[in-house]
């Protein structure tokens, strides 16, 4: 009677541990719709955190106060081609969690992603130099800068960024590349080796659509990157670590 007894407590869990294995269960089905095992979305790498919000918390007067343009700016859409807000809370994560003290921009616009990027900097005592070929555009992120109180770590350089990476001064822990779409090649040779081991390259708009393969190329077969991509905000975002 024992041994049956024993036999039939093993069976049940022999069906229970199939019944899992094949989402019938009810832990599995409890799992929020649409989820991988990890609690992602699949192969895409979707967010798992697509489901909930949260929304930036300021800690300071002066956070504050750099938030609050980054809010007006917001209100005005993308007109000016600015990134999502997450792609721009992503960007201050990197350069905070990095403790970035030499960050370069590709494409400037207006400053929107620049600014979310300085919320970082005035923390990790860093600085930002970022690159506009368009003067209306720098012009009116030099005003918004001055608005949110950071100007004094932001330096806009005017012209075409690949005629004026010289300036760059290494090593650079953060570049982040959102301007021309064919010459984010050109951007990872000229800075891919200013950029210091542990340092991160993040590219925006990386998507099959808009990205340039060639950069595609470059970025994941070369032994010294350690790259993946992103879809925090629809966008499309690499990130390729320089490898120490
Ligand atoms: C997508 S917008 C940048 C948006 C900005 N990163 C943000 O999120 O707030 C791209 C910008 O790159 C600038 N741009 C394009 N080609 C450039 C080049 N060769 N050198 C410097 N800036 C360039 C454009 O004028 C435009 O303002």
């Amino acid at each position: 009677m024992k041994t049956r007894m024993l036999w039939l407590a093993c069976a049940a869990s022999l069906v229970l541990a199939v019944a899992q294995d094949t989402g019938t269960s009810p832990a599995r089905n409890a799992r929020p719709q649409g989820r991988d095992a990890a609690g992602g979305r699949g192969p895409r790498g979707g967010s798992a955190g697509r489901d909930f919000e949260s929304t930036p918390q300021a800690r300071d007067e002066a956070e504050k106060k750099i938030l609050e343009v980054l809010n007006e700016m917001g209100r005005g859409g993308r007109g000016m081609m600015s990134v999502p807000r997450d792609d721009g809370r992503l960007l201050r994560v990197f350069a905070e969690s990095i403790g970035a003290k030499n960050v370069v921009e590709l494409g400037t616009s207006q400053g929107y992603s620049a600014l979310w990027m300085c919320l970082a900097l005035r923390t990790t005592g860093g600085k930002l130099t970022t690159f506009e070929i368009n003067q209306e555009r720098a012009a009116l992120a030099r005003r918004n800068f001055e608005r949110a109180g950071v100007q004094s770590i932001v330096t806009v350089i005017v012209g075409d960024a690949h005629k004026e990476l010289g300036q760059v001064k290494d090593p650079v822990d953060l570049v982040f590349i959102d301007a021309d779409k064919e010459g984010y090649v050109d951007y990872l040779n000229q800075l891919l080796p200013r950029v210091r081991g542990g340092g991160l390259i993040v590219a925006h708009n990386i998507t099959p659509g808009m990205a340039d393969p060639a950069f595609i190329q470059a970025a994941t077969t070369n032994v010294n990157l350690e790259t993946l991509f992103l879809n925090t905000g629809n966008a499309g975002i690499s990130v390729s670590m320089k490898k120490r």
